[in-house]
């Protein structure tokens, strides 16, 4: 008997291969993009990349390393209430540590699922009057949505109702430190 958390997934969905050339390749185009803006302002402080605790936090770090230019990093932490009474409400854990008036803020999550996360955060930073706000999604899973948020950057459409750990996501907090996406095999879902 082992217990090497990759044993325990029946399927792997992205290879830690797949993600790093897909990471690169957003990186470079988040580079082009941002500076396309800042040539227009030249007082234009560099992107503010906004990652999203904790299912973030990987792809974050190594999102971040393909972006050849100037960003500055925040973290903020949300969490679902996750009742029956009132479905899809969202709670704030954790803020920004500054103001964002004015800054290019990148949000930068693992996953887009129903959309009532991402579109919290979108409302809750706009109030805050930034001068942009796009988001940015390693997985996008589009057929489950069901608040229309617009996802500027998206790593990995994922149809399939799947449920997925690995590279920053959890199951019960566990195999976020899996090096790829995959799932879990049943026996180990109580
Ligand atoms: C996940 C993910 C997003 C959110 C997406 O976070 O990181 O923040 O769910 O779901 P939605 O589109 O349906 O709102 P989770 O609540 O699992 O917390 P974690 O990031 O700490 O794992």
């Amino acid at each position: 008997m082992t217990n090497k958390i990759a044993e325990r997934v029946s399927r792997v969905l992205f290879s830690a291969e797949q993600i790093s050339k897909r990471a690169h390749e957003i990186g470079e185009q988040i580079s082009v993009d941002y500076a396309n803006g800042a040539a227009r302002d030249t007082q234009r402080r560099p992107p503010l990349l906004v990652c999203v605790l904790h299912g973030a936090l990987v792809f974050m770090a190594d999102l971040a390393r393909e972006i050849p230019t100037e960003v500055e990093y925040d973290f903020i932490s949300v969490s679902s209430y996750g009742n029956g009474t009132s479905p899809g409400a969202v709670r704030l854990v954790k803020d920004l540590e500054r103001p964002i008036e004015g800054r290019d803020v990148l949000i930068v999550e693992d996953i887009v699922d129903t959309g009532y996360t991402i579109d919290y955060l979108r409302r809750g930073f706009a109030a805050r009057l930034p001068a942009s706000i796009r988001i940015c999604t390693l997985i996008d899973k589009v057929a489950r949505r069901e608040i229309d948020v617009q996802v500027d950057y998206a790593g990995f459409p994922l149809e399939q109702d799947a449920f997925i750990v690995g590279y920053g996501m959890d199951y019960r907090e566990l195999y976020r430190n899996l090096p790829f996406i995959g799932v879990l095999k049943p026996e180990h879902i109580r």
